[in-house]
């Protein structure tokens, strides 16, 4: 099949423009400008790509990447793929750390990818890095993502603070599990990890336990960054307040839909 007829046949099927350019480009081994001149050019493997494609495979996991806050980040079916929403936090992460001399200390908590603990890293070199991931296949994969972008972080396996026991932070960043167990969002998020996207139940356990136990790993005047669902806002504001956190504030992404919450540790 050429690239001509791999991109009629993506409109037939009705995958978006952009996301056929996307994986026939990745197949021909080139980017997307080449296919404009080369609608000659045979495609390997197109006709069964596309299909896949079609019938709701993420583009990510046919490609085996995602870029992610200006890193290209290698995914699998073990990961989260990471999302744009996540650059609000990793953005705010960087706001706070450029006001901390020295190296301070950052831990990432459910790392998936690696992609915040890396995104941070690469943006404040300075920073020293821990990434904590209870899924040891998905921390091969930020490990290797980490090794091929030389970014040094320390990877840790482990349930949320456990490996990290005596260890204090400066600033502690975590996008955890946060979907409701009965969201009607969930079927079509078949492809990644459940355990990556929900704790069951109304969705806020992971927030919970990581706001209860973060004091303990923060010195006075640590910070808590944590991702959350545009109506989970309120929950997780009232949660670190009630856990004696103060400056609670909240960060919105690019539509005005809440993203993330975080409080400073007082002292
Ligand atoms: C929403 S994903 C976030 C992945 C990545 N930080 C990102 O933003 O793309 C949540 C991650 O938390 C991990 N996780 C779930 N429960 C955990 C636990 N008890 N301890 C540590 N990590 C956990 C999952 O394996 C998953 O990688």
């Amino acid at each position: 099949m050429t690239v001509d007829e791999a991109l009629a046949l993506a409109r037939r099927l009705g995958v978006e423009r952009g996301d056929a350019q996307a994986l026939i480009a990745h197949l021909a081994g080139r980017d997307r400008t080449w296919l404009i001149t080369h609608g000659d050019a045979p495609v390997p493997g197109a006709e069964a790509a596309l299909q896949r494609l079609a019938d709701g495979e993420p583009l990510a996991h046919l490609t085996g990447c995602q870029p992610f806050h200006g890193l290209n980040l290698r995914v699998t079916p073990a990961t989260l793929i990471p999302r744009p929403d996540t650059e609000v936090v990793v953005d705010w992460a960087l706001e706070l750390l450029a006001g901390l001399p020295g190296r301070p200390a950052v831990a990432d908590l459910g790392t998936g990818s690696g992609a915040i603990a890396l995104a941070i890293k690469a943006a404040c070199g300075r920073a020293t890095v821990c990434a904590v991931d209870l899924s040891a296949p998905a921390l091969e994969v930020a490990h290797a993502n980490g090794e091929a972008l030389g970014l040094e972080v320390d990877w840790r396996q482990g349930n949320w603070f456990e490996p990290l026991a005596g260890r204090h932070f400066d600033l502690i960043v975590s996008n955890p599990p946060y979907i409701a167990g009965d969201d009607p969002h969930l079927p079509a998020l078949r492809h990644e990890p459940l355990t990556a996207l929900t704790p069951g139940g109304d969705g806020l356990a992971d927030l919970r336990t990581l706001i209860d136990a973060a004091p303990q790993h923060l010195p006075p005047g640590g910070w808590l960054l944590l991702e959350h669902g545009w109506d989970q806002a309120e929950a997780v504001a009232r949660q670190l307040s009630g856990r004696g956190f103060g400056e609670v504030a909240l960060r919105r992404d690019l539509g005005g839909r809440a993203r993330a919450s975080g409080g400073r540790w007082p002292g």
